[in-house]
């Protein structure tokens, strides 16, 4: 493990000291339950309510606009449904994107059994989606529309402002999956003008399980979770404590750090891209600009199961994925590439490489080193 190169970083990532040192205390120590009123009780909830500040303030919210849950797939969940809810006497139409994670499009697919109607919008061959096209697709009964931020298999960074301001135009709610661009590119939900807003800790160094839905002050959001009325009686359920502190601590050392990080990462994306693409055959996905600074994907002439490339850098101890991790052994990564216009047989072989500023250039090296090597070993076995 010690000598393992991970570049999975959209998958998820280490923990970081900082994210840890900070968790520590509230798993032994201050253990109390913040709805308790006795001190350790007001402790928790003090470490509760300055977690939420901080979330807040990376983000560019108010602190009671933020909603602590279970991690990026509880908060898709938790958005898309609330909005249909308070909206239902308005219309029953949404509209997303092709490329969405599962956590929003199963539920848009839920939401279709029960009655709603939903458009998803077919992206460009870098996976860009233009106002132009949401517009042409907005009806007099559409009552939302959520799309990524940032796509979790190509990188490609969506253009969130242009697309919310038509939104708006029409008078519609805004949610934004931003799981993969929360501490990895600025995000700011007033300058971006999005009404609600999904996060996840684990994929910031953050722990797992943790995640926060932003929902605009006045867009309170019906309860998913109901029980005994946690966080503004909106999600039930005794707060994870331990991990809501690591996620403060998480996002506020990533939003502080950030154009260090990006500056780092960056550079090494662009040295492995610039060698990747040398490969013969070996073509990026994707946006070439507008990209996340950590993500950068292939396809190579040939080779149409990622998973033999994965397989075999694994043998070398880099651990990258062919795809969203989720799906990273079955034909799940295709929705993406399928939907961005290639072929069947290619959309199941793109190879994900997601960095994060824990990985070196030596790595970087290293993986450039390697994978021609992979490749031409892969065309051959499979010309037998
Ligand atoms: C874009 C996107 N949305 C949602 C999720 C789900 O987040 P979580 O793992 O916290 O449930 C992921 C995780 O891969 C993601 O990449």
């Amino acid at each position: 493990m010690e000598n393992t190169i991970y570049v999975d970083n959209s998958a998820t990532t280490a923990v970081s000291e900082k994210a840890l040192e900070a968790m520590l205390p509230y798993f032994r120590e201050n253990y109390g339950n913040p709805s308790s009123v006795h001190s350790r009780g007001q402790e928790a909830q003090r470490a509760l309510e300055n977690s939420r500040r901080t979330v807040a303030r990376a983000i560019g919210a108010y602190n009671n606009e933020i909603y602590f849950t279970s991690g990026g797939t509880e908060s898709d969940n938790w958005a898309l449904n609330a909005v249909c809810e308070l909206k239902r006497d308005k219309g029953r139409h949404i509209i997303s994107t092709a490329i969405e994670h599962n956590a929003v499009l199963k539920t848009c697919e839920k939401l279709q059994k029960r009655g709603l109607e939903v458009t998803l919008l077919k992206p460009d061959k870098y996976g860009q989606i233009t106002a132009e096209q949401l517009k042409q697709n907005i009806r007099s009964d559409t009552i939302l529309v959520s799309i990524m931020t940032a796509n979790n298999v190509v990188g490609t960074i969506l253009p969130i402002k242009e697309l919310c301001d038509t939104a708006h135009k029409a008078g519609i709610v805004f949610h934004t999956d931003a799981v993969q661009a929360v501490s990895h590119i600025p995000v700011n939900v007033r300058t971006l003008g999005v009404d609600l807003l999904s996060m996840s800790a684990h994929k910031f160094h953050g722990p797992k399980g943790v995640g926060a839905l932003f929902s605009k002050l006045s867009l309170l959001p019906p309860p998913y979770l109901t029980g005994g009325g946690q966080e503004k009686g909106c999600r039930s359920g005794t707060e994870n404590i331990p991990g809501i502190v690591g996620m403060a601590a998480a996002i506020k050392d990533g939003t502080e750090n950030l154009p260090e990080n990006i500056r780092k990462i960056t550079a090494n994306r662009d040295k492995l891209i610039e060698n990747v693409i040398k490969i013969p055959g070996a073509y990026l996905t994707g946006d070439p600009v507008n990209r996340l600074p950590g993500l950068a994907s292939f396809i190579f002439e040939g080779i149409e199961q990622a998973v033999f490339i994965v397989n075999k850098l694994n043998e070398h101890g880099i651990c990258a994925s062919s795809g969203s991790a989720c799906s990273a052994s079955s034909k799940e990564a295709s929705h993406v590439l399928a939907a961005m216009g290639y072929d069947e047989g290619i959309s199941f072989g793109t190879l994900r490489i997601s960095l994060s500023e824990y990985n070196t250039e030596e790595e970087i090296d290293t993986i450039i080193n390697k994978l021609p090597l992979i490749i031409a070993e892969i065309r051959s076995e499979n010309r037998m």
